[in-house]
């Protein structure tokens, strides 16, 4: 967990108070699923920090993940801070979202646990920066922005445990040419996920609240696949035509 900096309290974001009554209980309700998800994300990292200890993976690697476990849940509790703060009043926090890493139906253990690290972080938390940076330059108080800067730093860090361990000698010739085949059928389906959680949003957004039009965001979340994912699959000497194909049919 990276060190956090004092937030400023709710009621001194003006943003929020100026909201009508039905914006600010639809923003309470969607923080409030967000923290949800969160807490899946800590139960997924866990899975994910097993899968990289059975494959003995770089201890720089592993003190990556283990933050990253610790920091989700805190992801939670920022997400209920924004939802208590839209809401006016404190709130229950929700259960986690029912989770499962993907089975990769036909590759064996080993692989199965490499394309969890790179689902899960080279993929779905690069895109995740993507789209946390969109919405921070969408957020207007003091309070949101404060959160959001928090969640994007982690969410750098979150991404790096896969790209950490992509690079490290962990993953030799043989493991990037078992993985290359898998890689654009990942890519679409994060991408998909991505898609699906945006068009939970509201589609014109809600400006200033860290809620652009969903157009957007889905925007950003196709430029971090074409961006960041697929140079970065060819930094660690992994072709990218079929990658690059998937993210532009998804693109369509
Ligand atoms: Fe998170
Ligand atoms: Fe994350």
């Amino acid at each position: 967990m990276t060190e956090r900096r004092a937030l400023p309290a709710a009621e001194t974001d003006p943003t929020i108070a100026a909201l009508p009554a039905g914006t600010r209980a639809l923003l309470a309700e969607l923080w409030t699923q967000r923290a949800a998800s969160e807490l899946a994300a800590g139960q997924a990292f866990a899975a994910v920090e097993r899968d990289l200890a059975a494959l003995d993976a770089d201890p720089a690697v592993l003190a990556l993940a283990a933050r990253a476990v610790a920091d989700e849940p805190e992801h939670a509790a920022l997400c209920m801070l924004l939802a208590e703060a839209y809401h006016g009043a404190p709130l229950e926090a929700p259960a986690p979202r029912p989770f499962q890493l993907p089975v990769h139906d036909g590759a064996d253990d080993v692989l199965r646990r490499h394309l969890h690290v790179v689902g899960l972080c080279c993929i779905n938390e690069s895109i995740a920066v993507a789209f946390v940076a969109a919405c921070l330059a969408d957020a207007a108080g003091p309070l949101l922005a404060g959160v959001h800067r928090e969640h994007l730093a982690d969410e750098i860090g979150h991404a790096r445990v896969g790209w950490a361990h992509l690079a490290s000698a962990r993953v030799d010739a043989d493991v990037r040419a078992a993985l290359l085949p898998w890689l654009p059928r990942l890519l679409s389906a994060n991408l998909a996920v991505w898609s699906d959680r945006i068009g939970i949003l509201p589609e014109a957004g809600v400006r200033g609240h860290a809620l652009p039009p969903a157009r957007e965001l889905r925007a950003a979340t196709i430029a971090a696949a074409r961006e960041i994912i697929v140079p970065g699959f060819a930094h660690v000497g992994l072709p990218t035509a079929a990658s690059s194909a998937a993210v532009d049919r998804a693109a369509r």
